[in-house]
């Protein structure tokens, strides 16, 4: 812990996607608990028949290749994302292509899906022990002819190997994918995967998740809303990074073309969360993610809504000691409020309450 805290104000004096690199080898190479803490049980979370031992992740994007899952997961996250993957390995965008907001403890990326492909990333999965969930999430090539078949073929490959997969359809960062959030689009898409997973006929089909954008508008939202109810569906991810940027940023980076994540995406993505939860009326579980970097952060992404959530950017700031701190502070929000169990929180705040049992029900298959 002591040499993590020592560590990050040296790796903020690299260049963003170097000190990324070196934080990935050093987690390869040991820097990591022995095993994972144990959690209180008042954090436990049971959803499409997986148990939680918290509802605080890593969010996608930060193990892209999934090399580290093992390493974070002992870090005290409930529950890694590992990717996005796409079915042939890219090189991604060039660099430059990362940038720190620090006065705004924000981030910039146009990283552009570099990833080592679905050969690679499945015989890493493949290699584990599988103790702790590990979620995958899907893209396409940047120059896929098909982007349907891009994202069957993730699923047809990943589905054995994780225990939740995810529909990436939000990243700014490849031209045209975010066209997949409309309508007319996102209905079929939904339909070719839910049958390319069921092809595979497995004893546990992984559920799927839709990761969307904080960009939508109203009707947008609305649409999406619509579509994932009358579909078979199991979670929706709010939200990827914005392409919008705050008249609020200070920082010099501010300009840079790409997704911004951190402190500024926290109240969009927030409000997309609780517009998302209250259209779906608490029938599909939520992980909230934009912005948390605190365990009243955390609160208030549950309490719109977010069964799950996840981050990234504070990491870059607060290092992975953070973990435990979110842990501990929520802790402490649910016990002020009066809820024994964070799944009577979900949604707490969104004006309807919907109980545990109501919203578990509708998709645990419980
Ligand atoms: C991301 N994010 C991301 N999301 C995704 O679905 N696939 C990806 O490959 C990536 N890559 C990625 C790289 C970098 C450098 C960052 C900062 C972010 C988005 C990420 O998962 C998350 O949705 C947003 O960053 C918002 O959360 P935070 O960072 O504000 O906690």
């Amino acid at each position: 812990m002591a040499l993590t805290t020592l560590a990050l104000p040296l790796l903020r004096l690299l260049p963003a996607e170097r000190a990324h690199e070196l934080t990935i080898r050093a987690l390869k190479t040991g820097l990591a608990p022995s095993r994972p803490p144990i959690d209180d049980p008042a954090l436990a979370t049971r959803l499409w028949q997986l148990n939680f031992p918290n509802p605080i992740g890593l969010a996608a994007g930060f193990d892209k290749n999934a090399e580290v899952p093992d390493a974070m997961l002992r870090w005290g996250v409930g529950f890694t994302e590992i990717g996005t993957v796409t079915p042939r390995p890219q090189a991604g965008n060039p660099l430059p292509r990362l940038f720190r907001l620090a006065e705004d403890q924000a981030v910039i990326n146009r990283m552009g899906f570099n990833n080592e492909g679905l050969g690679i990333v499945a015989a890493r999965l493949t290699a584990r022990a599988r103790k702790g969930i590990v979620g995958a999430n899907l893209g396409k090539n940047r120059d896929a002819a098909d982007a349907t078949a891009d994202y069957c073929r993730g699923v047809a490959t990943l589905a054995p190997l994780a225990d939740y997969l995810v529909i990436n359809i939000s990243s700014p960062n490849t031209p045209g994918l975010r066209d997949l959030q409309r309508r007319s689009e996102v209905g079929a898409l939904i339909h070719a995967v839910v049958e390319a997973r069921d092809a595979v006929r497995l004893d546990r089909a992984p559920p799927i998740l839709l990761k969307i954008a904080p960009d939508l508008t109203r009707q947008e939202i609305d649409d999406i809303a619509e579509v994932a109810l009358q579909s078979k569906i199991d979670g929706i991810i709010v939200s990827n990074t914005t392409v919008a940027r705050p008249a609020t940023l200070r920082s010099a980076n501010a300009p840079e073309p790409g997704g911004l994540s951190g402190k500024p995406l926290f109240e969009p993505s927030t409000a997309v969360l609780a517009e998302i939860y209250r259209r779906t009326q608490g029938r599909i579980p939520l992980v909230g993610v934009g912005g948390v970097s605190s365990g009243e952060d955390a609160y208030a992404k549950i309490r719109a809504g977010a069964s799950l959530v996840q981050l990234y950017s504070a990491l870059v700031y607060q290092g992975p000691a953070l973990i435990a701190r979110i842990k501990r502070d929520l802790l402490v929000c649910l016990k002020r409020d009066g809820f024994s169990h964070v799944a009577e929180a979900v949604g707490s705040g969104a004006g309807r309450v919907v109980s545990g049992a109501d919203r578990l029900g509708a998709r645990d298959g419980a």
